[in-house]
């Protein structure tokens, strides 16, 4: 395990939110190296103790729980301050720490990440073992992507650049790869003779706070789809890997990324849905809607085929918006109707099929839909009624911070849940079919109050459970 992280960003709302405090963690649970360091690089002029300082007031509830674990951890940081677009004077700056291998993690926007590399590699500190992990969004679209990831090449080996995808480091979505690559049931008909359709929701209360800067240049297809939707897909969709190492999962979630199929401008307005929230309610609490001179969604739906042998035919709805109704992120697997139905009540086509649930925040839970009759038919004719085998999984133990488990990869080596470069520009290959479709025929994003379900039109993009109704909250 490498024993220097180098944190590029470290006065950013990803360090201070999620990065430290995982950290926190690992240091408390004895998951990191007895020697390590931390170098947090970051624009702001301030000395060690002034950036000390500022962590920990902006760690406050850590330091409310373990004031003497956060000390100890604050003691092996040291703070840079350089200009990130500065080559140059990064390497003078770093290259005293290029005594060994090292992790440098560029929490920074993407415009940033040739920059510290050059800087980087120039310091030296790219070299051997070192490994470089990079924040998502890796560029804006495929060309941008490219870019960057040609750059990044000439810096050092794939099979040492590590791109964060936060989902992946979530332990639900772990278990979503055990469910269905654990479980014989699961084998046996996951595929489209026995699969309808494949729903998969990310529902976020939060609005863009704070961060319209960055947003109004993304928006919700660039922010959530290409990157954590698009994993969920492909894990949910990818060929069996035969085992479980890093390139064999991320071949297969390659395979599925490109038989994605494009969207084309006759398709995009029956197939999407763009919105943008106004004012509303959310949580019991009135907030405003998303003001800005910029034209990007928060919300979005899009509905796509895998045009390979195994979905043929099965539509997968991807919906994700900001400002909506709960907070919830749930694939739901829907299975096709019995071959021939044998019963008057309901009669046929009443029935409502099996469906797999898996609801992965803010609680975990799987359900699984089944018709079945518990009253026996005393009165001759027999009732059938949908009923839910329901598995909480609230027992399982206390949830780490997706980055925890990321952070320690990262610093082992391990690339399983990482995103390749392969991987980054398939996405953005179907992405940018949605956005030039979305461009030639002047989409709109709809408003939709913030509290509801998204705009109307987005109705029946909506999983077929819970009674999601959009434009005026949950039914
Ligand atoms: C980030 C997006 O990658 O994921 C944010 O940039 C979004 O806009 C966040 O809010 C959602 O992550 P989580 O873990 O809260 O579901």
């Amino acid at each position: 395990m490498h024993d220097t992280l180098l944190l590029f960003g470290a006065t950013g709302d990803l360090s201070q939110r999620y990065l430290f405090p995982s950290l926190v963690h690992l240091w408390r649970d004895r998951l990191l190296p007895a020697g390590f360091r931390i170098v947090a690089v970051g624009r702001q002029e301030l000395s060690d103790d002034e950036f000390r300082a500022w962590l920990r007031e902006h760690m406050a509830g850590e330091v409310a729980d373990d004031p003497a674990l956060v000390e100890d951890l604050l003691s092996k940081i040291a703070y840079v301050s350089v200009d990130l677009r500065d080559e140059t004077s990064i390497a003078a700056a770093l290259s005293k720490y290029a005594d060994g291998p090292s992790v440098s993690y560029l929490a920074t926007p993407p415009d940033l990440f040739v920059h510290c590399a050059n800087g980087l590699k120039a310091a030296g500190l790219l070299e051997g073992e070192s490994r470089l992990v990079l924040e998502k969004p890796i560029g804006r679209d495929l060309a941008s992507a490219r870019e960057i990831n040609a750059a990044l090449r000439a810096c050092l080996d794939e099979s040492r650049i590590f791109r964060i995808d936060h989902y992946l480091g979530k332990a639900a979505v772990q278990n979503l790869l055990a469910l269905r690559l654990g479980n014989t049931l699961l084998e046996a008909v996951w595929e489209h003779r026995w699969i309808e359709s494949v729903d998969i929701l990310v529902a976020e209360t939060a609005g863009v706070d704070g961060r319209e800067g960055y947003y109004a240049g993304y928006g919700a297809l660039r922010d959530m789809v290409q990157n954590h939707m698009l994993q969920l897909l492909a894990l949910i969709a990818m060929e069996p890997p035969s085992v479980l190492d890093a390139d064999s999962i991320r071949d297969e979630k390659r395979k599925v990324l490109r038989a994605l199929r494009p969207m084309s401008r006759d398709d995009v307005a029956a197939r999407t849905v763009r919105g943008r929230y106004d004012a509303g309610v959310v949580e019991g609490r009135a907030v405003k809607g998303f003001v800005h001179e910029s034209t990007v969604e928060t919300f979005v739906a899009v509905e796509t085929y895998i045009d390979n042998w195994r979905w043929a035919g099965v539509p997968f709805r991807l919906v994700t918006g900001k400002r909506l109704a709960e907070r919830a992120t749930e694939v739901v697997v829907s299975f096709r109707p019995t071959s021939h139905w044998l019963f008057e009540r309901p009669r046929r086509g009443r029935e409502r099929p099996n469906r797999l649930r898996m609801r992965l925040q803010p609680d975990e839970t799987i359900e699984l839909g089944l018709m079945g009759s518990l009253a026996a038919p005393e009165w001759g004719a027999m009732e059938l009624k949908p009923m839910s085998l329901d598995l909480s999984m609230s027992g399982s133990p206390q949830r780490r911070i997706a980055y925890e488990r990321l952070l320690v990869d990262a610093l082992r080596g391990n690339q399983t849940l990482f995103v390749r470069d392969d991987e980054v520009e398939a996405a953005w290959q179907w992405i940018d079919s949605i956005e030039g479709a979305w461009s030639q025929t002047e989409q709109p994003a709809l408003d939709y109050p913030a509290g509801s379900w998204g705009p109307a039109e987005a109705e029946r993009f909506l999983p077929p459970t819970n009674g999601y109704k959009s434009g005026g909250g949950s039914a």
